[in-house]
């Protein structure tokens, strides 16, 4: 099944085109990366996708759904799609506990049991139950990043869109917050589209890459094209 289709998007800021026509798909259960240089567009398509930047042309498919540009995403779509940023302080309120942080996605969607939920979420990316009590400068990084991550899967969302998710870490926080990653992704059977400027990371995680350059789609990489390193020299 096809989770995620892109054809031909278009995204500009006033007068200056930022994504000039990207097209691709990602597969149920796929991890499929986004490369390219600074500023050539993916965190804007990543922003596409999560239903942050409503603003964009061509064509976008959802679970097979088309999702009309300008629209706000709501219910189940709401749900299946999220994100986690590059900085963990983005999805993070400096006053509010981790408790607070991650009630407040199942609160707002009217789910029920949320401590129970909050406490299973915490267990599920590695975290002591009584985090829940701490505030977010309480935290190392890694842990932040833990929380950002523990935050985005409350929803038990189908499609995870991870923006440069351990750039902030250490490297052997790094490794570990991808195997976190990679495992949940087994657990709950969801798609990742994920952006890296690390060559390892995207080695190590995806099925398949696309390189973006001045705002399309330059190249693609296959699983063997990335065994061979081919994305190193992109
Ligand atoms: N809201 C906005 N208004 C105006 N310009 C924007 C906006 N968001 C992004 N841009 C511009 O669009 C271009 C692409 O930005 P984007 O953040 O998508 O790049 P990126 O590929 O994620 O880069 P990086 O690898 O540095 O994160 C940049 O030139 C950026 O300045
Ligand atoms: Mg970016």
């Amino acid at each position: 099944m096809t989770v995620i289709e892109m054809h031909n998007v278009q995204v500009a800021f006033g007068d200056k085109t930022v994504v000039s026509g990207a097209s691709f798909q990602v597969t149920q259960g796929e991890t499929f990366s986004l490369i390219g240089a600074s500023g050539c567009g993916k965190s804007t398509l990543l922003r596409v996708l999560a239903g942050l930047q409503r603003e964009w042309q061509g064509t976008m498919s959802l679970f097979g759904e088309p999702v009309k540009a300008g629209s706000r995403y709501q219910g189940a779509l709401r749900r299946n799609v999220q994100m986690v940023f590059q900085d963990p302080w983005a999805s993070l309120h400096p006053n509010h506990t981790l408790y607070r942080t991650l009630a407040e996605p199942l609160t707002i969607h009217g789910e029920k049991d949320v401590e129970t939920r909050v406490s299973s979420a915490l267990e599920q990316v590695g975290l002591p139950a009584d985090a829940a009590r701490r505030y977010p400068h309480q935290l190392s990084g890694g842990q932040r990043q833990r929380v950002a991550i523990a935050r985005a899967l409350l929803l038990q969302p189908k499609i995870l869109l991870l923006d440069e998710p351990t750039s902030a870490l250490d490297m052997s926080v790094q490794a570990e917050i991808l195997n976190l990653l990679n495992r949940l992704k087994q657990q709950h059977g969801m798609s990742y589209l994920l952006v890296s400027h690390d060559a390892d990371v995207i080695a190590h995680m995806s099925d398949r890459a696309a390189l973006m350059a001045g705002g399309a789609i330059a190249r693609f990489f296959d699983r063997d094209a990335l065994r061979r390193g081919e994305h190193r020299m992109a």
